[in-house]
């Protein structure tokens, strides 16, 4: 039976995005201020020059995208051989843990067929995450890399994020030489984990994301990742019935504010979703949570305070959940594959003796978020 769509358009009555709880937190500072061409160009004193000067960030700011229009996903992890030989036949695997996360070597993701590529959406879908070594998708022309991951997904365009010349569809994760601004952030707060999952407003967030190293610090800059399927079996099956049939605003304008108030840019009109906050995947058919204290505001329905105490139990839940965490460490060529809907991620801002920190980010969209019924 064809699951139920859950109904996402926005609620006009209530301004959901400054209703609820709100812990939108931005620990990279970074933007066009901040930006110093000729250090990361030629380097510093200190800093060699960046390896991938093609994948420096541009910022236009006259330049204005129109809102998102709807268009049909289609999921190729559900096309996938489940016993992936065209993807891993001569392929090491080390799980990182019992239940989420794995290391591949021998695979040149670049390189794949179709039918690799199918396997490659469900097999992210079912370890989570994936850190590809050893890959060439940095070296290829930008475009080559954006054809590629065209293949899962339209290409989002993020609203607020520089990206390389002439390729907006790119978001660009930069910090550069000799940035120490992470001392200043450690002013103001205790520790920079920030749980979320990529773009939650949208009305079609991202499936299959590509995350690759460019630059990055010796130590530090690890990405912490949890599995939101696993978070949602380990709550008691009343809570997890509870759960089912709740929906949640998810918003931008945090997102965009912060942009605007660094003079940073602000690419299309700040957006605020509906999401059901238990959502089902169109592969593997697991529930997963779908809140993250970044973009999840409001519960449809519920009182300010009566929303705010049940979404700050599941956040603490994801947060504490180290058994069903994993955490990333990037190296040279590494490309980390997650699936974006079944995951929350937290950059860490751990290092601040301004070594670059720069990886580019492909992020195709997939289906609207939907929920199929409880199954005890
Ligand atoms: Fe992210």
């Amino acid at each position: 039976m064809a699951p139920a769509l859950v109904e996402t358009t926005l609620q006009e009555a209530v301004d959901y995005s400054k209703s609820g709880t709100g812990e939108y937190k931005e620990a990279f500072i970074g933007g066009p201020k901040a930006f110093r061409s000729d250090a990361e160009l030629k380097g510093t004193g200190k800093q060699p020059p960046a390896k991938h000067p093609n994948y420096l960030p541009t910022w236009d700011a006259e330049k204005k995208y129109p809102p998102l229009e709807p268009f049909e996903h289609y999921e190729h992890g559900k096309d996938a051989n489940p016993s992936f030989p065209n993807l891993l036949k001569n392929a090491e695997v080390i799980d990182l843990t019992a239940n989420i996360g794995a290391e591949v070597h021998g695979v040149q993701l670049s390189k794949l067929t179709d039918a690799g590529k199918d396997e490659l959406a469900l097999f992210v879908a079912q370890r989570k995450v994936v850190a590809f070594r050893d890959q060439d998708l940095a070296d290829l022309p930008i475009q080559d890399a954006l054809n590629f991951g065209g293949y899962f997904g339209r290409h989002h365009i993020h609203p607020t994020s520089g990206g390389p010349s002439g390729h907006p569809e790119v978001h660009l994760v930069h910090r550069g030489a000799d940035d120490t601004t992470a001392r200043n952030f450690f002013e103001e707060r205790t520790n920079s984990v920030t749980w979320h999952s990529d773009v939650t407003y949208e009305q079609q967030p991202p499936g299959t994301t590509f995350l690759y190293l460019l630059d990055g610090p010796i130590a530090g800059g690890d990405t912490l990742f949890a599995n939101q399927a696993e978070a949602y079996r380990r709550l008691s099956p009343e809570f997890q019935k509870r759960l089912h049939g709740l929906k949640a605003s998810h918003s931008g304008v945090e997102q965009a504010d912060n942009s605007r108030n660094r003079g940073g840019i602000v690419r299309r009109k700040p957006v605020t979703h509906i999401h059901p906050i238990v959502r089902t995947h169109p592969a593997t058919g697991e529930k997963a949570l779908f809140v993250n204290p970044q973009f999840t505001r409001r519960i449809i329905g519920y009182k300010k305070e009566e929303s705010d105490f049940l979404l700050k139990f599941l956040y603490d839940h994801i947060a504490k959940g180290q058994d069903f965490q994993a955490r990333l460490k990037w190296a040279p060529g590494t490309v980390v594959v997650w699936d974006n809907r079944v995951t929350a991620h937290s950059a860490l801002l751990d290092w601040d003796d301004g070594q670059r920190r720069h990886l580019a980010r492909i992020t195709p969209q997939a289906e609207a978020p939907y929920e199929t019924s409880f199954e005890g």
